[in-house]
C-alpha cells in the first residue's frame, strides 16, 4: 500500500517509478480508502499496541493505493526498496527516506511474508482485479 500520507503529498507517481525501477511487476492496483473498521481488520494482528488506534485512524484518513507485487523473492527486495519502518532509521535512496515523515506516517506497507501477501492482496482485490 502506498498510505495516505504519501497519495495526500503527490508522492503516488514517484514511489511507482522507484516500484517499476526495482523490477516488480504489477499485478493488481487501485486507489481506494478504507473505513475505519477495514483498516483495523487489516491491522488486526497489532491490535494489542499502543498505536493500533492512532495506525488504524491514519490508515483510514485518506485514499491509499493497494497494489499486488511479483519478482522473485520479492517480500524481502520489496522490505529493502521501503526501508526501516521508522523513516529516521531507513537507508539512503530507500522509500521510507524519501518520502516518509515519521513512524506512523511512513508511506508504504510491505507484507512481511508470502503467505501475509496472499491475505493481504485478498483482503484488496477479487480475482477478476488480478492479473
Ligand atoms: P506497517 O509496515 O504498515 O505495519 C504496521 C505499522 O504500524 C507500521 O508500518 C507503522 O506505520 C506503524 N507503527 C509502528 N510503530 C509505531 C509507533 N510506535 N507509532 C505509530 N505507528 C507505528
Amino acid at each position: 500500500m502506498i498510505k495516505p500520507d504519501a497519495v495526500r503529498a503527490g508522492n503516488i507517481g514517484n514511489i511507482l517509478r522507484m516500484i517499476n525501477a526495482a523490477g516488480f511487476r504489477i499485478a493488481a492496483m487501485k486507489l481506494t480508502q478504507m473505513s475505519l473498521e477495514r483498516a483495523g481488520q487489516f491491522y488486526a494482528v497489532h491490535q494489542e499496541r499502543p498505536f493500533y488506534g492512532e495506525l488504524c485512524a491514519f490508515m483510514s484518513s485518506g485514499p491509499i493505493v493497494a497494489a499486488i507485487l511479483e519478482k522473485e523473492n520479492a517480500v524481502d527486495d520489496f522490505r529493502k526498496l521501503i526501508g526501516a519502518t521508522n523513516p529516521a532509521n531507513a537507508e539512503e535512496g530507500t522509500i521510507r527516506k524519501l518520502y516518509a515523515t515519521s513512524v506512523g506516517e511512513n508511506a508504504v506497507h510491505g507484507s512481511d511474508s508470502d503467505e501475509n501477501a496472499a491475505i493481504e492482496g485478498a483482503f484488496h482485490f477479487g480475482g477478476v482485479e488480478m492479473y
